[in-house]
């Protein structure tokens, strides 16, 4: 598969989903599951660093997800996501989520997420991402917290792996 390795703005690949929360999505209590949203989240990132990246694409990791407001049956919900920082094969994509009331356009931040995605070829093996262009300072202080999260997120893994063993 041949690689695109075109540096690309965040801009280019920033994603926003729609849609009406709808009873099949929610609890008893007429609110969207959290694992819905998990899962819209999870979508909406992809498509980000889908767009970024033009490969295959494996979750590594979902930061900790706090949610700040329920969303009800027949509220939008509304997913904002763009690639923050690229690595060598992954990439960190920030999640917001928000809710709006149809009938008074009322919107709420209920969600931000952090994943990191690796590209991946057909045979499952990890490939360079294109380079983020990286030009003002509010981009560049963007991709430095998202190194620190990566930092974190590595010693986590490795030691949530040891007491695996
Ligand atoms: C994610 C996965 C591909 C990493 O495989 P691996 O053999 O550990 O890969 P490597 O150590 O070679 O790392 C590849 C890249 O992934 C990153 N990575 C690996 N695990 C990570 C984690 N938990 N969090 C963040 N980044 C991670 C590495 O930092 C590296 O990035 P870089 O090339 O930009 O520096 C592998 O663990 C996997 O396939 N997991 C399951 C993915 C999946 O099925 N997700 C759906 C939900 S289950």
């Amino acid at each position: 598969m041949a690689m695109d390795l075109i540096p690309k703005r965040a801009a280019d690949s920033a994603t926003e989903m729609v849609q009406v929360v709808l009873p099949n999505d929610a609890n008893p209590l007429g609110f969207i599951l959290g694992g819905t949203v998990m899962h819209l989240i999870d979508i909406a990132g992809a498509i980000a660093c889908h767009r970024h990246t033009r490969t295959l694409l494996v979750t590594a990791a979902v930061d900790d997800l706090q949610f700040l407001h329920s969303i009800k049956v027949g509220d939008l919900i509304i997913l904002k996501s763009h690639v923050t920082c690229v690595f060598t094969t992954s990439l960190e994509v920030q999640v917001d989520v928000f809710s709006e009331e149809t009938l008074t356009g009322r919107r709420l931040f209920t969600s931000r997420a952090y994943l990191t995605f690796v590209a991946i070829s057909r045979d499952g093996a990890a490939v360079k991402v294109p380079p983020l262009i990286v030009e003002t300072d509010e981009e560049r202080k963007i991709c430095e917290a998202a190194h620190a999260r990566r930092e974190e997120r590595l010693k986590k893994k490795l030691e949530m792996a040891s007491t695996m063993l």
